[in-house]
């Protein structure tokens, strides 16, 4: 291993290692949600008086910086070498790929070695002094990115695993619970989003992706399931407005589901420390 490849790779552990509470979120499927259930979270944390980072661990679709309102916000590195993120509503630090390119149309065309370089010096050099909980949004599936986040954060709180209901989803949401346990990491649990659509104008509930598969896949898998969340128009918007739904639009019934995991995590932490 190079000398440089060590030193980043030791700066990323230590600095996670000084953050309480980091969250994996990751997904066997692409499209599913888990940007804007990572973006969300984030949210949710922070209005329960959190210090919040985002570290866009996705290369090729680096969304967090459009659902976070932090598109165009150029990051430069001080004098030591430390990133300074975008600061989204409610202080949420984020540093995404998506800061560094000259615009969003730039596709980012690197091989993995190149990929993992990024992400160590994400978390290693990123300026996340004082903040309470870590959110790392992967793109889909077990490659490289997951990989590399799993690695360099063996003490995470665990896992977010975000699929949708329908068979085809849960296939690969069981692949990606294997992969979380062989990466020696913690499930926190399945979310099942877009999950059932309720029309606005009479209410008629339609499960356009059918619905109760997480919860199936999750008992199956011996794991916890940490909620339903439906499809909502506003998360939509919200998304490509890089407004925070949870903040928002408080009642909408994806904001209380997500509010709702985000409570039951901290929750979780606080039943461990009381241990
Ligand atoms: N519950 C929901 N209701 C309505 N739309 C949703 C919901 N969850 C996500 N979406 C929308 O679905 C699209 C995909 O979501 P998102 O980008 O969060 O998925 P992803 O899993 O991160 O995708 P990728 O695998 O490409 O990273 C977005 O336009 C988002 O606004
Ligand atoms: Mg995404």
């Amino acid at each position: 291993m190079s000398q440089k490849l060590e030193q980043e790779e030791s700066a990323a552990r230590t600095a996670m290692a000084d953050v309480p509470h980091k969250i994996l979120v990751m997904s066997g499927k692409g499209g599913v949600g888990k940007t804007t259930i990572s973006v969300n979270l984030a949210y949710a944390f922070a209005a329960m008086g959190k210090s919040v980072g985002i570290v866009d661990a996705d290369l090729h679709g680096p969304n967090v910086a459009l659902m976070t309102g932090t598109e165009g916000h150029r990051v430069y590195g001080s004098d030591d070498g430390t990133l300074m993120p975008a600061e989204a509503q409610g202080g949420v630090r984020v540093l995404s790929i998506a800061s560094f390119l000259p615009d969003s149309t730039v596709p980012v065309a690197w091989r993995g070695p190149r990929k993992s370089a990024i992400i160590r010096q994400f978390l290693g050099q990123g300026n996340w002094k004082g903040v309470d909980v870590m959110i790392v949004d992967c793109p889909p599936g077990t490659g490289d990115e997951p990989m590399t986040v799993a690695q360099l954060i063996p003490d995470s709180d665990g896992v977010v695993i975000v699929t949708s209901p329908q068979d085809v989803a849960l296939l690969d949401s069981r692949k990606c619970v294997n992969f979380v346990r062989d990466m020696d990491q913690r499930v926190l649990g399945i979310v099942e989003n877009l999950s059932g659509f309720a029309c606005p104008n009479c209410g008629h509930k339609v499960d356009l992706f059918k619905t109760g598969g997480g919860e199936r896949a999750a008992k199956e898998l011996d794991v916890p399931f940490l909620g339903r969340i439906p499809i909502a128009p506003a998360m939509v918007s919200a998304g490509d407005s890089g407004k925070p739904l949870v903040a928002d639009m408080k009642d909408d019934p994806a904001s209380l589901m997500l509010t709702e995991i985000a409570v039951n995590l901290e929750r979780g932490w606080n039943d461990n420390t009381n241990q």
